[in-house]
């Protein structure tokens, strides 16, 4: 969401005659696009500002800009200029479309704007600038804001209530996507489950992907978050029959005790959660599943964390990503009576270390078959080869030149190493 929020903000800068520089020291303008989920995040960007006083010492007309969920808590807008007086403008996330105004506004009178509204949610934007960075991948919001208030979670805070873009505006920016090349989109919404449930045109989210999976040409989609209380069966379904629709879900559950889900307010228990997985398994064997997990939230004892080391090994995710829980200012959890910070480090260690069990034991399961992957890139540091990803999401290296990205080809998996794949092609779209 965030990366697709910053190809948003660099398409506004383009259009404004702006273009990408290598180093902050050549910028004319720096815009920090911040993160507030977690207090690392906020940590990391408020360093980042920090780090940059002296480029606008020895640049007076460097402008800097602080956008992004960071600056809509509560009486963020106003300690950023106090701590930071040499920002110029400052933006929340639902008034980023203010940005183009804010720095034509420095630039004529050099008058400096802190715009945030948190209780104004405008309707969705349609026609946004956007500077695509993903290479053949592209990046689709289908709604915004969140609806659920998981307790941990600063979200709903920040980004508003759930909003919904009208199907037919998608569907025509899906299609202007392949028109442009793009061969893998990715449906993007902090609950995509819940997609249309604020229209009144009767749109839901099994509904938008068999429209979209409809669509002529060759290309996959993929999409995130699902809320495990929210993906039905009929989406489920419409994946194991479409073959564009990529077999890969993303179901974070957080924990895997119900004592914690209860407190975090998650609305499903780990029964409910295990026969979604199972209805999933059954429907797509092939299915990768991936998930958030969240250690050290208030109230977790040994036997709740046990619980969430059980969810690993039975659903055998293809990988996961893994939290230690952090106060949130304003949120139900922050009331709650926090557990030791070394408790969670060493649940987060035993976590991360039964994860990569379960992803080794995954990953030898792929040698010695074939996968159709979509190439994407050059591999990281290995010269003459490139990477792409499984239909199942899982990554795959193999020999072969650049002119391959963007392409479809067959490719036999030859060894693993924990979460890396290995291969060879075997065939040529
Ligand atoms: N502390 C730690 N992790 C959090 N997440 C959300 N809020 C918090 C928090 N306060 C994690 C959840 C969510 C992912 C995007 O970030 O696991 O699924
Ligand atoms: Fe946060 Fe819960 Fe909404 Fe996800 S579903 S964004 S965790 S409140």
């Amino acid at each position: 969401m965030n990366i697709h929020e910053s190809e948003k903000i660099a398409g506004t800068l383009e259009d404004l005659g702006y273009s990408m520089c290598e180093s902050t020291e050549d910028a004319d303008i720096i815009v920090f696009n911040t993160c507030c989920i977690r207090d690392n995040a906020e940590k990391r960007a408020l360093g980042n500002i920090g780090a940059i006083k002296h480029l606008k010492k020895a640049k007076p007309g460097l402008i800097i800009a602080v956008v992004g969920c960071m600056t809509q808590q509560d009486g963020a807008g106003l300690n950023l200029r106090a701590k930071y007086p040499y920002v110029d403008i400052v933006l929340g996330t639902n008034n980023l479309f203010e940005l183009e105004s804010c720095i034509k506004k420095i630039k004529q009178s050099g008058n400096k704007s802190v715009l945030i509204d948190p209780n104004e949610y405008p309707q969705v934007l349609e026609n946004e600038k956007i500077y695509r960075t993903s290479g053949c991948n592209a990046w689709l919001n289908i709604m915004y804001g969140c609806n659920n208030f998981c307790t941990y979670c600063i979200v709903p805070y920040v980004r508003g209530r759930e909003r919904s873009r009208k199907m037919a505006n998608i569907i025509d920016e899906f299609k202007s996507l392949l028109d442009q090349g793009y061969k893998e989109i990715t449906l993007l919404g902090q609950n995509v489950n819940s997609y249309g449930h604020d229209l009144s045109d009767g749109s839901n989210f099994a509904t938008l992907l068999e429209k979209i999976s409809q669509i002529n040409g060759k290309y996959r989609v993929r999409f995130m978050t699902s809320h495990p209380k929210d993906l039905n069966r009929e989406v489920i379904d419409i994946i194991a029959q479409s073959s564009n629709i990529c077999n890969n879900i993303h179901l974070p559950i957080q924990s895997g005790s119900n004592k914690i889900l209860k407190l975090m307010n998650r609305h499903y228990t780990r029964e409910y959660y295990l026969d979604t997985v199972e209805a999933i398994k059954s429907k797509i064997p092939d299915c990768g599943i991936t998930t958030d997990l969240m250690v050290g939230f208030p109230y977790e004892e040994e036997q709740d964390f046990e619980d969430t080391l059980d969810i690993v090994r039975r659903v055998k995710y293809s990988s996961a990503f893994t939290f230690i829980y952090s106060i949130r200012k304003g949120t139900k959890a922050a009331q709650m009576p926090q557990i030791s910070p070394q408790v969670s480090k060493e649940r987060i260690t035993r976590l991360i270390a039964e994860q990569n069990k379960v992803t080794k034991e995954l990953s030898k399961g792929y040698e010695g078959k074939s996968y159709e992957i979509l190439c994407e890139d050059n591999a990281p540091k290995k010269d003459g080869y490139v990477c792409g990803r499984t239909d199942s999401g899982r990554m795959v290296t193999f020999k072969g030149d650049k002119s391959l990205i963007g392409s479809f080809v067959n490719v036999t998996i030859e060894k693993s190493q924990s979460a890396s794949l290995f291969g060879k092609i075997t065939e040529e779209e």
